[in-house]
């Protein structure tokens, strides 16, 4: 943390100096009200994006690829119909949530599956869960490339619900359908890859494949 907070330091003092048109350039320059951002919050918001932007999409391409691998009859679909891979992409979000959990705290009491969570209290969303919901989703724990059905959670919801979503299906969107067109006869090389240990991501360590 105290590397990346040197780094983003250095950025943010030369944008300071050298006004630029990129995401940190106009960060430096928002103002609302004759109100800037000040370092604190524009490292905080650097760290966000660098961290929120990097762990969830490449652990969303190991977790479908690894999904896909389990799954050599959808793997096929896809190969076949590469026209898909859009809707694969909202069904490795539903199917296999990078994101494990997120909390909210309750601004005031609210009742919610005959239970009060009172106000001021922290209660954590466990995504993947909502995701495999039977009350939403038909078969919910089969992989289905070609059903795409955009009602999970896994960008979150509501005002804080993630601001990276578009370009997060446009990288895994590519990312899928270059590692398919790459390796036709990719296959797992271990049965059970290591998982990462932690409540917030929902991945493995490293996902070793043969590629033939
Ligand atoms: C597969 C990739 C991604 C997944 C699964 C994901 C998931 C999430 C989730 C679950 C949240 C919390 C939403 C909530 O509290 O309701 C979130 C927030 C956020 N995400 Fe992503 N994200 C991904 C990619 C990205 C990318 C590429 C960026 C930026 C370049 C990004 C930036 C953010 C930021 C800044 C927030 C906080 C938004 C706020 O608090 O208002 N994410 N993301």
């Amino acid at each position: 943390m105290r590397s990346l907070e040197a780094y983003f330091r250095e950025l943010i003092a030369q944008r300071r100096a050298e006004p630029a048109e990129d995401l940190l350039g106009l960060m430096v320059q928002a103002n609302e009200d004759g109100t800037a951002l000040s370092d604190q919050e524009l490292m905080a918001s650097c760290a966000l994006f660098l961290i929120a932007g990097h762990e969830t999409t490449t652990n969303l391409i190991g977790n479908a690829t690894l999904a896909l691998l389990r799954n050599p009859g959808e793997l096929a679909r896809l190969r076949a119909q590469p026209d898909l891979a859009g809707s694969a992409v909202e069904e490795f979000l539903r199917y296999d949530a990078t994101v494990a959990g997120l909390t909210r705290t309750a601004k005031e009491d609210v009742q919610l599956s005959g239970g009060t969570v009172p106000a001021g209290a922290t209660v954590m969303a466990v995504l993947p869960a909502a995701n495999r919901d039977p009350d939403v989703f038909t078969d919910p724990d089969r992989l289905d490339v070609g059903c795409g059905d955009m009602r999970h959670l896994g960008f979150g919801g509501g005002p804080h619900a993630c601001i990276g979503a578009a370009l997060a299906r446009l990288e895994a969107r590519i990312a899928m359908t270059a590692l398919l067109a790459t390796y036709p006869r990719m296959e797992l090389a271990v049965s059970e890859p290591n998982p990462i240990i932690g409540w917030i991501i929902r991945g493995v360590t490293s996902l070793p494949v043969n590629v033939g």
